[in-house]
């Protein structure tokens, strides 16, 4: 499988160890470790930083030159003349569809949009208060319930049959989370709207402008998938259990609800808010650059990305694009973001370490200019990312798979005796 080779010297182990090196089609090559544990050793890498821990032919991150490819295609492309949808079948399916294949795919999706009511009692049942990721997680969950006994994950019909639920359910979730927290009754899907249209009209009631639907596609379209993320990490790790997909997703969900990750377009909106006014724009840039002060500027760096977010340049175009119909141009949250985002592109501090804006600096701003209201911004991340985890998890069981288990660097006590408790 290798010709190249890579040979490793350890103190105390005699002679050289031999790992074979692969070659993916893009990236860099990757030193398979395997052998070593013969050898009584493992490899530590906390925070994955540099550890390939699958396959995968979905997702390419150039993170030097800032370049996201989905199945090849740059996401600059599909977001200039593809759909939400289509690029949901080319996640899943490998390919653009044909014109009748993308009708059918629409089709099922469309059929499998309504939710059945004890999840619309389980969201009722939540205090009104309650974060909204809490309750998509557990309803998400809670789909589990509804379709676990019927499916069979080693059946390829069967795990695309949960992709489309999974897919077509996330916005009726994600409106009606949105709805309880207003004290509003839900809204069924309206059949004679696309997907975003529909989800917008599912939030509001009111069937949204061209613009408004075409933002909130792109919005989608552009989370659709991130390769080994944290949350899609977790869909593989908790899918590779052989555990159900809709509460593999719900993991997934769990884990994305984080500042560090999905919830950081949430936090955009609230730091703008906490900065208060350009004057003070200064005063938080330094706080950010304070090593003694926890701070960070959020919507800004990426584990992978060392350059310029290409979502973000398409989110931005968007953004303004929105803005400029509802003539929000003024909105003061903007002019802090646009000088925000000129202090930090220019900073020594942000321009040594890479620190660029990445996606969630411009969608909080985009969905705030939707109406979209700050606490939901999560829930639309995970209905955006929903056809990522369901097409990872549907590539990693379509062959062989192991569990996933983690090592670890053992730094607790040695083996010692119980002590009782008189004597403690
Ligand atoms: N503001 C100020 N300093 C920062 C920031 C920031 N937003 N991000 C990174 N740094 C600094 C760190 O302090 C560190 O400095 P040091 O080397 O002097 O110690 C250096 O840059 C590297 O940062 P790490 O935390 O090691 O980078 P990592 O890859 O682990 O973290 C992360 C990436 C979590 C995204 C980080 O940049 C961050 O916290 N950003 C703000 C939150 C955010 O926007 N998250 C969204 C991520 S994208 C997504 O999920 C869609």
């Amino acid at each position: 499988m290798s010709d190249k080779k890579a040979h490793l010297e350890i103190d105390g182990i005699e002679g050289k160890i031999e790992l074979p090196v692969y070659s993916g089609t893009l990236g860099p090559d990757v030193v398979d470790v395997r052998g070593l544990t013969a050898k009584g050793l493992f490899t530590y890498d906390p925070g994955f930083v540099s550890t390939a821990a699958c396959e995968s032919s979905i997702t390419f991150i150039g993170g030097a030159k800032g370049i996201l490819l989905h199945r090849g295609y740059p996401i600059e492309q599909l977001a200039e003349q593809s759909d939400h949808l289509e690029t949901c079948y080319l996640l899943l399916f490998g390919e653009l569809p044909n014109k009748a294949e993308k009708e059918a795919f629409i089709s099922k999706v469309n059929a499998q949009r309504t939710v059945d009511n004890s999840i619309a009692s389980l969201v009722k049942s939540f205090d009104r208060g309650a974060h909204p990721m809490s309750i998509l997680c557990s309803a998400t969950a809670a789909l589990a319930g509804l379709y676990h006994k019927s499916l069979d994950i080693t059946n390829n019909e069967h795990r695309v049959e949960a992709a489309i639920n999974l897919i077509a359910k996330m916005p009726t979730l994600t409106a009606m989370c949105y709805r309880h927290s207003q004290g509003m009754d839900f809204i069924t899907p309206n059949d004679d709207l696309d997907y975003a249209a529909n989800f917008l009209y599912m939030m509001s009631g009111k069937t949204p402008s061209k613009t408004a639907a075409h933002a909130m596609d792109v919005v989608f379209l552009l989370h659709a998938d991130h390769e080994q993320n944290a949350s899609t990490s977790t869909v593989r790790l908790s899918g590779s259990s052989g555990t159900n997909p809709y509460a593999a997703i719900a993991a997934g969900i769990a884990t994305l609800w984080g500042p560090s990750h999905g919830g950081a377009n949430e936090a955009v909106l609230n730091m703008l808010n906490e900065i208060g006014d350009v004057s003070r724009i200064d005063e938080y840039v330094a706080k950010a650059k304070d090593k003694s002060d926890p701070f960070r500027l959020m919507g800004f760096g990426h584990r992978v990305y060392k350059n310029f977010d290409p979502r973000s340049r398409v989110m931005k175009k968007c953004c303004d694009e929105v803005l400029a119909e509802l003539g929000n141009n003024n909105d003061p949250l903007l002019a802090m973001a646009k000088k925000l985002e000129v202090i930090a592109l220019e900073d020594s501090y942000f321009v040594e370490k890479k620190l660029y804006p990445n996606v969630d600096f411009y969608s909080g701003i985009l969905l705030k200019s939707l109406g979209i209201p700050v606490e939901l911004f999560t829930c639309i991340f995970a209905t955006g990312r929903t056809p990522g985890w369901i097409s990872h998890w549907h590539e990693m069981l379509s062959e062989p798979y192991k569990i996933g288990r983690p090592r670890q660097l053992y730094k607790g006590a040695v083996k010692r005796d119980f002590v009782k408790l008189e004597d403690r």
